[in-house]
Formats: C-alpha cells, sequence, structure tokens
C-alpha cells in the first residue's frame, strides 16, 4: 500500500464517476482513492456507500487540496473550473489530472502550466483518443515520412449527434458562462488534440461558427475552419451535432499517397514515387503514378479502456516507470486552436498564431454577460461575476 498514489477527485458527475469506478475496479495498478470532493452534496451522498470507509468526502477542493489525504488530484469538473483547481493543487504539490478541454481560454491556461512547470509535478491533460490504435498508427505514419510530406487534410467529425432534449437537461452546458462555448470545446477537443498531434500547429485559421443554428443554444452547434501551415500545408475540420447519420472521416494527402481513415479503418494508397519526384520527370500530362492500397493493420482498444490507461499512465509516470500519453502542457494547443475559430468568427477575419490572448477574454467575457446561465449563477452565489468565472 505504501507506494501507491492517494488520488482525490474534484466533481463526481458522469466523467468523474467513470475515473472513480475504475479506481475502485481497481484498474489502476498503483492508484488508490483518497478523497472525493463535489459542490454538490447530493452528489456525495450518492456515492458514499460505494467508497472505501477511510475515503476522505469534501464539498470544497481547496479543502481537500489542503488535507493531507492525497498525493495527487483528478479533475473533473467543468471546464473553467480546470485551471483554478490545478494552480492551486501545484501550489500545495500535488500532480495533477485535468479532464479536456484544458480550461476555456489560453490566458489561464497558460497560468496553470506555468503552475504545473515550477511544481515539478507530474501534469496530465485526458486525451483519451491518444490511446486508440488508430490514433497511434496515423501518427506513426506521419512521424516515419511514410506518408511524404503533408500536403492537404479533410476532417469531417459529424458522428457526435446531439439532440435539443440533451441541451434542455440544462446546467453549465452549452453556455457561454457555464461551459464557454459549444461543440468545438465539449464534443471536439479530441479531434483538435488529435489534429495538432498529427500535424503541429497551424499558421493560421479562418473559422464559421454557426451559433444556435439547429439547436435552441447560445453556442454554436456547427462550425467549419480553415487551416494554413507553414510548409503550405492547408487543413479543413468540420463538426456538427444535428447531423445524422453523422461521418468521422479523416482524408490525408501526402507526398507518398493518401490516407482515409473511416468507420474504424485506415486505406494508405500509397505511390510508388513521392508525387514531386514524378512530377519533375514524368512526360505524361495526367499520371497514373503507379500506387498500391493497403489496409492498415491497427491494435484495438476502446475508448473505456483508453480511460482508465490515461490514469495508468499518469499514476505510472509520478511513479517514474511511464512518460505521460497526454502531457498537460501540451492541453493549450487543442484550446488555441478552437479560440482562435471563435476569434476568426467574431471579427469576421483570419486569425494568426499566436493570437491576442486578451482580446480574446475581452470578447468571451461580453458573450458571457448576456449568457443565461450568468443570470442563473451569479444570483446563486452572490459573487461578482469576476469572482465566478474569471478565477
Ligand atoms: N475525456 C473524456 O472523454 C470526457 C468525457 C466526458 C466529460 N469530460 C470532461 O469532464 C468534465 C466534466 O464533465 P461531466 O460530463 O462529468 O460533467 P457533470 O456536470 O456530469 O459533472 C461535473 C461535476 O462537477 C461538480 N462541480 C462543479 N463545480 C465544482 C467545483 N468547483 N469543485 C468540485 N466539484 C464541482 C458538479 O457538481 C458535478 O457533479 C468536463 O470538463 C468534460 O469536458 C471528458
Amino acid at each position: 500500500m505504501n507506494n501507491k498514489i492517494r488520488i482525490g477527485i474534484a466533481g463526481i458527475g458522469n466523467m468523474g464517476s467513470a475515473h472513480l469506478a475504475n479506481i475502485l475496479d481497481g484498474k489502476i495498478k498503483n492508484g488508490v482513492l483518497g478523497a472525493v470532493c463535489d459542490v454538490d452534496k447530493e452528489k456525495l451522498e450518492k456515492v458514499k456507500n460505494r467508497l472505501p470507509e477511510d475515503t476522505a468526502l469534501f464539498d470544497d477542493t481547496d479543502e481537500m487540496i489542503a488535507s493531507g489525504r492525497i498525493d495527487a488530484i483528478l479533475i473533473a469538473t467543468p471546464h473553467y473550473f480546470h485551471p483554478t483547481i490545478a494552480k492551486k493543487a501545484f501550489e500545495a504539490g500535488l500532480h495533477v489530472f485535468c479532464e479536456k478541454p484544458a480550461g476555456v481560454y489560453t490566458k489561464n491556461v497558460r497560468e496553470m502550466n506555468e503552475a504545473a512547470k515550477k511544481s515539478g509535478k507530474v501534469f496530465q491533460v485526458n486525451f483519451v483518443l491518444r490511446t486508440l490504435g488508430a490514433h497511434i498508427k496515423i501518427k506513426e505514419l506521419i512521424d516515419s515520412g511514410e506518408l511524404g510530406e503533408i500536403k492537404r487534410f479533410t476532417w469531417i467529425l459529424t458522428d457526435w449527434y446531439r439532440t435539443q432534449s440533451y441541451y434542455n437537461s440544462g446546467g453549465w452546458r452549452a453556455t457561454w458562462a457555464g461551459e464557454g462555448g459549444g461543440t468545438l470545446l465539449n464534443q471536439n477537443p479530441h479531434q483538435l488534440d488529435l489534429m495538432q498531434w498529427f500535424f503541429g500547429m497551424p499558421e493560421r485559421v479562418r473559422g464559421f461558427c454557426y451559433f444556435g443554428k439547429n439547436r435552441d443554444i447560445e453556442v454554436e452547434d456547427e462550425a467549419t475552419a480553415y487551416f494554413e501551415y507553414k510548409n503550405g500545408a492547408v487543413g479543413v475540420y468540420m463538426t456538427s451535432v444535428s447531423e445524422y447519420p453523422g461521418t468521422n472521416r479523416l482524408e490525408i494527402a501526402g507526398d507518398r499517397g493518401k490516407l482515409v481513415y473511416e468507420n474504424g479503418k485506415i486505406t494508405f494508397f500509397r505511390t510508388a514515387v513521392g508525387e514531386k519526384e514524378f512530377n519533375r520527370t514524368t512526360k505524361t500530362i495526367a499520371g497514373p503514378i503507379p500506387m498500391w492500397e493497403c489496409d492498415v493493420k491497427y491494435k484495438t482498444i476502446t475508448v473505456g479502456d483508453g480511460q482508465a490507461r490515461m490514469v495508468d499512465n499518469w499514476v505510472e509516470t509520478i511513479l517514474g516507470n511511464e512518460t505521460l500519453v497526454g502531457p498537460g502542457e501540451e492541453g493549450i494547443n487543442s484550446l488555441a486552436i478552437s479560440n482562435a475559430i471563435y476569434l476568426s468568427q467574431w471579427n469576421d477575419s483570419w486569425v494568426r498564431f499566436p493570437f491576442d490572448e486578451d482580446e480574446f477574454l475581452e470578447k468571451l467575457n461580453e458573450k458571457i454577460r448576456t449568457s443565461v446561465y450568468v443570470k442563473q449563477e451569479v444570483a446563486k452565489t452572490e459573487g461578482s461575476f469576476e469572482d465566478t468565472f474569471q478565477s
């Protein structure tokens, strides 16, 4: 028991409960439950009977952080609280596992990253899709040069269908003040992370967001973004919650051919020579370039197993046995991409990276001030707008 890492879970809603079950089921080899915290006392009451007797219960994360009962904190609260709680945890010398997205705006995520660096503690963001075999294989094909220099990608991600009933279930979701965005911040952070994992950060983006287009919400339910990269590559990313049946299709064009990932299958159309080389030497006017169609095999793992794997990997890294799958400081990249897509829409112009974080926050605050969630929450806490949403 001595070498086991005592984990405190902050937020035991959907995701916190899933992490709790993984810990209690022994899926985290060297992790044990130290404490559970939720601001909603009813949530604590609900899980109480399932917890080992010595588990400490808190309704305030500051108290859990200061309690001495945990070595590491797993943050599964709504996104706005991620950097706030993480910064305090790092200052108290705790290791941090943070749910995605890293936060809502890059300015305070940058501060969280600085606190993490200063603390020297182990910091993971839950980019669970990085554990899936197909994504690992695609990254290998890009990084090894098999695909050649990347020219273009197109990613259609419309298979996270959500109904009006989902949005009507209320709470913090799909509001500027409670969530800080719509589908780009809730369903898409995983794919935006994979995008920067595969292709690096773009130079600039032109984003188009549709706020409350097919669902009665104040944030976006549909978005399309066009990216440009330093080497001249371009990318298009399209997402929507209201198409049925949806699509998850990633097509990558490289100098050595084309990769298509759809319906769980990776197909690599590999040209016998690079396209640039072919173009330099051929006398034909339209190809063809000899090529093979390859069905690329990869190891299958479920997202559920990936969730346990991410926490286990964090604990094993704390113990010095592994390296992180989702290093915390990388969480800012996918968030910068979604922040930039909003900024591009709001300004009706291109946004170049790095963008003006103060301008983004200023514009986000304008949205927050008129958000339906503000009326609900600020009134409830009797706190100021800044105390509630910007600390
Ligand atoms: N990695 C994934 O695949 C995945 C999947 C779902 C959700 N998530 C992320 O997990 C986070 C939580 O989402 P969810 O669906 O579980 O939400 P949820 O609303 O079901 O749960 C959030 C819980 O946090 C509690 N809470 C709110 N503020 C708190 C605070 N300051 N301190 C302590 N507890 C607090 C709430 O009472 C609630 O019980 C989100 O950031 C979401 O993006 C990640």
